[in-house]
Order: C-alpha cells, then structure tokens, then sequence
C-alpha cells in the first residue's frame, strides 16, 4: 500500500493528482476524485488519445465540479464509474486504481 493523503484533504467535491511507483519501478500518474460522497480512484491516461486529464495540475473534475473532465479535447466521465458519458471516447472508460481508506489516510494498492 502506497500512502497519499488524508481523506480531509479531498474536498467534495475535488481531486488531486499523485505519482506512484509500480512495484517494478515505473512511475505512474494517477488521480483521486470525489463528488457526492464517492472517493474513486483512476489512472490519469485519457482513452481517447492518451493524455493526461488535468490541464492545471490535480484539477480534474468539470467546472460544475461533477464530471471529471479531459482538458484535451473535453471528454466528460463519471466520477462514479469512470465511463465517458460525453465527447470523443463515449463509452470507453478511465482505468480504476483501487484506493483503501485507513485511520483517516487514503492509500493505493502498488500494482
Ligand atoms: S485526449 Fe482526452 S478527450 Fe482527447
């Protein structure tokens, strides 16, 4: 488990963006979302072309503050399940990282 952050410090609705190392050894850019009570967890790799989500570094949701939100070509996901809901990869979806919450501190299983 990879700590990275207090729980307190995601605002709801908010969403911070972290880099983990993988138990090989690569870096791996990730981020952490909530809106309405839901914390998820998702790799920061667009499937439309692969960018990085965030324009303005750990900014991901929409300016409704709902959807996260690809600042490439403003592809709109679910914060719940990661599917695009709107934009050039309709259905497709965000790659889930999954978090575990303990004594307060948000953590990453290293895959
Ligand atoms: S790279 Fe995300 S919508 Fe195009």
């Amino acid at each position: 488990m990879t700590p990275l952050c207090p729980v307190e410090s995601i605002e709801d609705p908010g969403s911070a963006g972290f880099v983990i190392e993988t138990t090989d050894g690569r870096k791996r850019a990730i981020m952490v979302v909530q809106a309405n009570g839901h914390l998820r967890g998702y790799v920061n790799h667009c499937p439309h072309r692969g960018h990085p989500l965030d324009f303005t570094p750990g900014r991901f949701l929409d300016m409704t503050r709902t959807f996260v939100l690809c600042a490439s070509h403003g592809a709109l996901f679910s914060v719940e399940t990661g599917r695009c809901l709107a934009g050039p990869c309709l259905g497709d979806g965000l790659d889930p990282v999954a978090l575990v919450v303990a004594g307060g501190m948000i953590m990453v299983e290293t895959t």
